[in-house]
């Protein structure tokens, strides 16, 4: 494994460029304009800064980690001559659908092709291509080059041996990964959405405010961040997309998102990315 494709260069994908190319991957990085392709890397280069700053690498890893990526505008271009390709763009399935369709059709055969999807079913994405054996979840977590999780999702058809280069590629980054099933949410979203819209619920329906709800959980649970503040860093648009595959994907109503949930989605406040959630920024 020398070469990686990362199709999508928004808030997961940069960090998933950033970590490939740090540790000595080459990266083929996928956008589809060329301002959002700078946008990535200039994105890539502040957090690059931060970690020198911090002294965690040095001038000279920064330099040669940019030199590393190369930016693509064109799917076709960016895969042909990968081992591994991996998929961060935004959630919908039908987009999933027709980019994986495009990357099956011309990464090599031996490449696998990961998905960094949050909750959409592995299995349904790997079916999409003639290789589903080859076909895996790779679910980093936001900030990637921070948190050290990797969950490794097995689709029905995924291979063992891919499992097992996939899990061994993940230390090589610096993380550790923990495998699981597919199934909808996979464990971490299973477990956090839920808190979250509970969270929601208790603003909902007057039991306290915001401030006090992250307060609770900070303060008499250890949580870096309350779940309204980190509902609003990983965006209120894809928390809702998320509890709404749980919610289809279990057909049970305790997934039912909370309907200021809904109404926040509605009127454009997505948390950090658009100034604006259950905080301001
Ligand atoms: N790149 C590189 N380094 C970064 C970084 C980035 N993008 N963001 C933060 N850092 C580093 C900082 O430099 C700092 O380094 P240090 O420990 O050497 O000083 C360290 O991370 C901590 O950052 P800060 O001091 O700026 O701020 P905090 O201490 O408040 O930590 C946080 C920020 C790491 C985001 C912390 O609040 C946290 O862990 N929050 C929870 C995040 C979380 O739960 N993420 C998962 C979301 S779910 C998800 O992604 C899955 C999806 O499917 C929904």
């Amino acid at each position: 494994m020398k070469k990686v494709a990362v199709i999508g260069g928004g808030t997961m994908g940069n960090g998933i460029c950033h970590i490939f190319a740090m540790n000595g991957y080459d990266v083929n990085l996928v956008e589809t304009k060329k301002e959002f392709a700078e946008r990535a890397l200039n994105t890539i280069d502040k957090n690059l800064t931060r970690m020198v700053n911090k002294e965690k690498i040095s001038e000279v890893d920064k330099t040669a980690t940019l030199e590393r990526i190369q930016t693509h505008l064109d799917i076709a271009d960016g895969v042909r001559d990968v081992d591994l390709v991996v998929e961060a763009v935004p959630e919908v399935f039908d987009l999933k659908k027709k980019i994986f369709t495009e990357i099956d059709k011309n990464a090599p055969d031996h490449a696998i092709l990961a998905s960094n999807t949050s909750s959409i079913s592995i299995t349904k994405l790997a079916a999409v291509t003639k290789r589903p054996e080859k076909f895996i979840g790779m679910h980093f977590f936001n900030p990637v080059p921070v948190m050290k999780l990797v969950e490794v999702i097995n689709g029905l058809e995924t291979a063992d041996e891919v499992t097992e280069v996939i899990m061994e590629t993940s230390k090589k980054l610096g993380k550790v990964p923990v495998p699981a099933n597919d199934s909808p949410g996979f464990v971490s979203n299973r477990v956090l959405m839920p808190m979250i819209n509970e969270a929601i619920f208790c603003v909902y329906e007057g039991v306290a405010e915001p401030e006090h709800v992250d307060e609770v959980m900070k303060l008499g649970m250890a949580h870096p961040m309350g779940p309204l503040r980190l509902a609003d860093f990983i965006g209120l648009d894809v928390c809702l997309d998320i509890l709404n595959v749980l919610y289809d994907g279990f057909k049970d109503p305790k997934y039912r998102p909370a309907p200021l949930l809904v109404k926040m989605v509605d009127a454009g406040k997505l948390g950090n990315k658009t100034g604006e959630g259950f905080f301001k920024y």
